[in-house]
């Protein structure tokens, strides 16, 4: 189904054409104009220069052959050149009906479907999620989802930092505090225990304990460096801790992601990519891209057109060991191995964005992907407090995503308990699903690259640009809704009629541009604008419902036709919001 802004261009062109000038010149956009217009052609001013005639003329001249146009109200033309353009009811009400028919309401698959790998999410293992992990797992979910809307196939993989320095400090300071365990026993021969040696909390509690232990001392920082060589070259005591740590690790992050509504296709990690690592180095070495530097294996991806130095991509250190250069690149090799994806996009925080130039210029250079396979850096900006510095708990520490969470839910608690619609026991569970929303929308209608302020009371304000105020918007719609059901109404074969008054129109008008907007949300993987979209929907349709009588409205088929653009608004609007990764309560 072509969108709206598609059917009008190709009007357009056809009255250019008959009025004998190049149909190129016939492009319509939104009006920038609100006020006087709905739609607009500048192609007149355009035009201008070619024919040398004065654009009026030419506008008046195209104008012309729109008059018996079925989709517009009115043509008119407007000094120097303007085409204003406005749709008429009729045309408006039949589109939003067959968009209706529409699954996706006339959003179409992308006809070549790809393989697209999102790289996001991206927490370390055995250390506590704080907010900075919240981005790249908000933004990524959302991305996903848009993605996987065009009728993509794409696959999530949350790349686990799970074989660093981090692993070989919680070896050495277990060992310290109970070297006991079969682990550190070199002359064990037999099966090691299935029950970890720690909890979820301790093993927390173990990691900043040792880390800043190793900051203070040598000795100690030396043995868990030689800890981690131990782990990386398959020491067997050492790799049957690892896997207590990641069972341990793994099942509490999969709690929390679900809480965050957050879903990935793949639990890969760093880990997975070091087999990987060996052949690669070799081949980078015969086939001549690697050279010696001070010892260390390194790739030049320098270009002519830099205008700053980008260093080389480290392969190896000096003592052998691999780098997170190495470890991406290596997972580009099993990527490409397993999936041989068309594009891979990252979702990172953009302080890591040398890096990724790094990897990509390497990956791009070396042949390790194909020429055509898109890589494509979504740098990400911090979340910052009311101070404007990176965002801290009350006490000044890292918060920690659950606490984080916490804290807003119980916001929104007292604040659905005070308007007293629900029980207690709704109220909590309303309060988790308003408070993700609060969350989520908060970050995301923010362009991604952007630094931004997490504002609790901002976030989880029922007015404004947030997300209560849109999942109220639906609420609301739902209960009107469900009022017109229990009256006797039925929610099947509705049609939307012309409409009644301007508030419907403009809510009309909002509505059918969906399918435009999403295209450009997609084409952009911006879901700031897919925000900035629903908000401005619901601020339609809340004037809407403010100027008219929807229920108490007499003439039957006038209510229903009313109920038919009701029930369209919310299903873009839980179209959107899923695509966004949230979702409505019953009420609120
Ligand atoms: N674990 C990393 C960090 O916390 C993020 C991983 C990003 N993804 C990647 N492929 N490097 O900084």
């Amino acid at each position: 189904m072509k969108t709206l802004l598609e059917m009008i261009t190709i009007e357009m062109r056809g009255a250019f054409a008959k009025a004998g000038y190049d149909e190129d010149l016939a492009k319509v956009t939104l009006s920038n104009r609100p006020d006087l217009c709905e739609y607009q052609c500048n192609g007149a001013m355009a035009g201008a220069r070619r024919y040398k005639k004065a654009p009026i003329m030419i506008a008046q001249d195209v104008a012309g052959h729109l008059q018996d146009s079925a989709y517009f109200e009115a043509v008119d033309v407007v000094n120097p050149g303007f085409i204003n353009l406005k749709l008429s009811k009729k045309s408006v009400a039949a589109y939003l009906n067959d968009m209706s028919e529409e699954e996706k309401f006339g959003v179409e698959n992308e006809e070549k479907p790809q393989t697209i790998m999102v790289d996001y999410g991206g927490p370390n293992v055995a250390k506590p999620l704080h907010v900075g992990h919240l981005r790249s797992a908000i933004i990524g979910e959302s991305v996903k989802r848009i993605l996987r809307y065009k009728g993509n196939q794409v696959i999530g993989d949350i790349h686990l930092g799970d074989w660093g320095y981090q692993m070989g400090l919680i070896i050495t300071e277990l060992k310290k505090r109970q070297p006991q365990l079969p682990y550190f026993d070199e002359s064990f021969q037999g099966e090691y225990p299935t029950e970890a040696p720690f909890t979820i909390s301790e093993l927390e509690e173990i990691y900043p304990t040792a880390s800043a232990y190793a900051k203070e001392n040598e000795d100690y920082r030396e043995e868990a460096l030689h800890a981690t060589y131990l782990l990386q070259s398959g020491h067997r005591g050492y790799r049957a801790i690892w896997d207590h740590i990641m069972h341990v690790s793994v099942t509490d992050l999969k709690k929390n992601y679900e809480k965050l509504n957050v879903e990935f296709d793949l639990w890969k990690g760093e880990s997975d990519a070091q087999k990987y690592i060996p052949d690669m180095v070799q081949r980078l070495k015969s086939d001549g891209y690697a050279r010696y530097d001070e010892g260390a294996l390194v790739v030049d991806v320098q270009e002519d057109s830099d205008k700053k130095e980008v260093p080389p991509c480290m392969i190896l250190k000096s003592d052998g060991a691999a780098l997170y250069d190495t470890t991406d690149l290596a997972t580009l090799v099993e990527r490409e191995k397993d999936y041989h994806p068309h594009q891979v996009i990252y979702v990172v925080d953009k302080r890591q964005e040398l890096h990724f130039t790094q990897v990509f210029r390497c990956a791009k250079k070396t042949g390790i992907v194909s020429p055509d396979t898109k890589l494509k850096f979504l740098g990400f900006g911090t979340m910052n407090g009311k101070d404007g510095k990176p965002f801290k708990t009350r006490e000044g520490g890292v918060m920690r995503l659950e606490n984080l969470i916490r804290e807003i839910d119980d916001e929104m608690y007292k604040k659905i308990m005070d308007n007293r619609t629900v029980e207690a026991e709704e109220a909590k569970r309303t309060s988790q699903i308003v408070g993700l929303a609060a969350i989520k929308y908060g970050d995301l209608s923010n362009q991604a690259s952007k630094d931004y302020v997490f504002d609790v009371d901002r976030f989880t304000s029922f007015e404004g640009n947030t997300g209560p105020y849109i999942l109220y918007t639906i609420v609301r719609i739902k209960s009107i809704l469900n009022k017109y059901q229990e009256a006797g109404g039925s929610l099947e074969d509705l049609v939307v009629l012309p409409a009644e008054n301007e508030y419907e129109k403009s809510l009309m008008l909002q509505v059918l541009k969906f399918n435009d907007v999403f295209d450009a949300v997609y084409e952009e993987a911006a879901p700031h604008k897919l925000c900035a979209y629903i908000y401005e929907l619901a601020n339609e349709f809340n004037k809407f419902y403010h100027e008219t009588k929807i229920l108490s409205e007499e003439d039957e088929k006038k209510r229903s036709g009313y109920i038919a653009l009701l029930l369209l608004s919310r299903r873009v609007l839980e179209t959107c919001i899923d695509l966004l990764g949230f979702e409505a309560p019953e009420r609120m």
